[in-house]
């Protein structure tokens, strides 16, 4: 990839944002992704998706991102996270019952500096834990999503993610890019799933227009507006949008929007 990072693709970006607990989790609808597959589109460093996966009961999410370095990242990122959670039941309770819920442990339990110190804990087997328990209910792939499949899509999801990465999709695939990337959203939900856009507002285009050159005349040829995504989604077919809120501080402060699948 190159230095500048013309996707997003931002080394260090849960430095610059809270990363526990992150607010626009906390909210959207309480059960969203109980018991349900998700796809996280442009993951970064894997924060988000591991925070699914741990404390919103989900039974499977897969991050995916255009960088290989952030997936990289976002593997580490799991075992991290892993290594800072409360103990649970003694692994032998739970053999050969994949089915039944381990009682989910408190994240962050250990300071991080244990882990920083003495290393990551190993990850047990799937067997011994379950395969829809963390850590063993997510996984990462890389990919540019808008073009190339993952194994997971075969399967379709019941949630989306598309936090922050609708501007990226749009300054390097234009206006018949961002397009393609909707429809491959509806394509892979299920019907009453869910797709959870947090788009970028028009005026921070202008800031990574001067990135890039490419960047800036694709930019520039746009025509489509963060404020027509809800009617292209439409007449997609996904039904009207709720608007849960703006939701960050500062630059990070962005509205989210829930289109459902009928
Ligand atoms: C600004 S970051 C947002 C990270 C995360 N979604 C969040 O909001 O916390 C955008 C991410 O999308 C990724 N990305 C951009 N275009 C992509 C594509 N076509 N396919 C997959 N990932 C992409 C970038 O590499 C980057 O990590």
């Amino acid at each position: 990839m190159p230095n500048v990072p013309t996707h997003g693709n931002y080394v260090g970006y849960y430095t610059k944002r809270p990363f526990l607990n992150d607010e626009r989790l906390s909210f959207l609808p309480a059960d969203l992704f109980k018991g349900k597959r998700v796809l996280d589109v442009g993951c970064n460093e894997g924060f988000v998706t591991c925070e699914i996966a741990q404390c919103h009961d989900a039974s499977y999410t897969v991050g995916v991102d255009i960088d290989n370095s952030l997936i990289q990242a976002a593997w580490r990122r799991r075992r991290v996270v892993w290594s800072l959670q409360e103990p649970t039941l003694p692994v032998e309770s739970n053999a050969n019952h994949d089915d039944e819920p381990i009682v989910r442990a408190r994240p962050s339990y250990f300071p991080a500096s244990c882990e920083h110190e003495f290393g990551s804990l190993p990850v047990p087997p799937s067997q011994n834990r379950g395969k829809t328990n963390f850590p063993h209910n997510m996984g990462f792939r890389h990919a540019n999503w808008v073009n190339e499949h993952i194994p997971e899509d075969k399967d379709g999801y019941d949630v989306v993610l598309g936090f922050s990465i609708s501007k990226w999709i749009h300054l390097n695939d234009g206006d018949e890019g961002l397009e393609a990337f909707f429809r491959r959203v509806f394509g892979v939900l299920k019907s009453g799933g869910v797709f959870v856009l947090e788009p970028q507002p028009w005026d921070s285009y202008a800031k990574a227009k001067k990135m890039d050159q490419r960047l800036k005349e694709n930019g520039n040829r746009l025509k489509h507006r963060p404020e027509d995504f809800g009617r292209i989604l439409r007449e997609m077919g996904f039904e009207d949008v709720e608007h849960i809120g703006d939701v960050g501080v500062g630059g990070f402060r962005r509205p989210l929007h829930l289109y459902t699948k009928p």
